[in-house]
């Protein structure tokens, strides 16, 4: 396989970790998160860091984060929802490995974030929250390689379709 490194974007709960869990098990390679990556490093949670350090605190460590995971090879990296708003960090991902971006419809994303009530974008009214956000990143993950529609497919397929690209 020709590709470096394979690089997951895309809006929260459209599945990049679990798709990129069951890539890296099938490539053999290792899967990485940058959000984990993060929160490992300052032990504490993203919840927490967004609340008592500020978003451009964590923006910065995420930034660090994707510079340190790319520059190895062989890593399916996750990254997070809002990792592709900065240019140094797309510019980053396309230099470094294959971006694949993953998309999911509102419905189908709140469903999935629902379970989930600890990201600090989604606090207050959850509908409201992603259909905004939703809006405002509108074209933010344009620029990856390859975009996927989850919505329909299982998790074998989107993997299948990223490693047939990939290789
Ligand atoms: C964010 C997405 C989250 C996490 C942080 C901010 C965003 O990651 O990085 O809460 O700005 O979209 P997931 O996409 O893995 O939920």
């Amino acid at each position: 396989m020709s590709t470096r490194n394979i690089v997951l974007v895309g809006f929260m709960g459209t599945g990049k970790s679990t798709i990129g869990k069951k890539l890296a098990d099938q490539l053999g390679w290792n899967f990485q998160d940058s959000d984990a990556f993060v929160e490992q490093q300052q032990q504490t949670s993203i919840a927490d860091m967004f609340r008592e350090q500020g978003e451009a605190f964590f923006r910065k460590l995420e930034s660090q984060a994707l510079e340190n995971l790319l520059a190895g090879e062989g890593q399916v990296v996750a990254t997070g929802g809002g990792a592709v708003l900065a240019e140094a960090n797309r510019t980053c991902m396309l230099s470094n490995g294959l971006v694949v971006a993953l998309t999911a419809t509102a419905e189908i994303i709140i469903q999935r974030v629902q379970s989930d009530q600890s990201r600090p974008l989604l606090q207050g009214n959850l509908e409201e929250r992603v259909h905004t956000l939703m809006e405002q990143r509108r074209h933010a993950y344009d620029f990856a390689h390859l975009t996927i529609d989850t919505s329909a497919l299982s998790t074998d397929e989107i993997a299948a379709k990223i490693i047939e690209h990939a290789g």
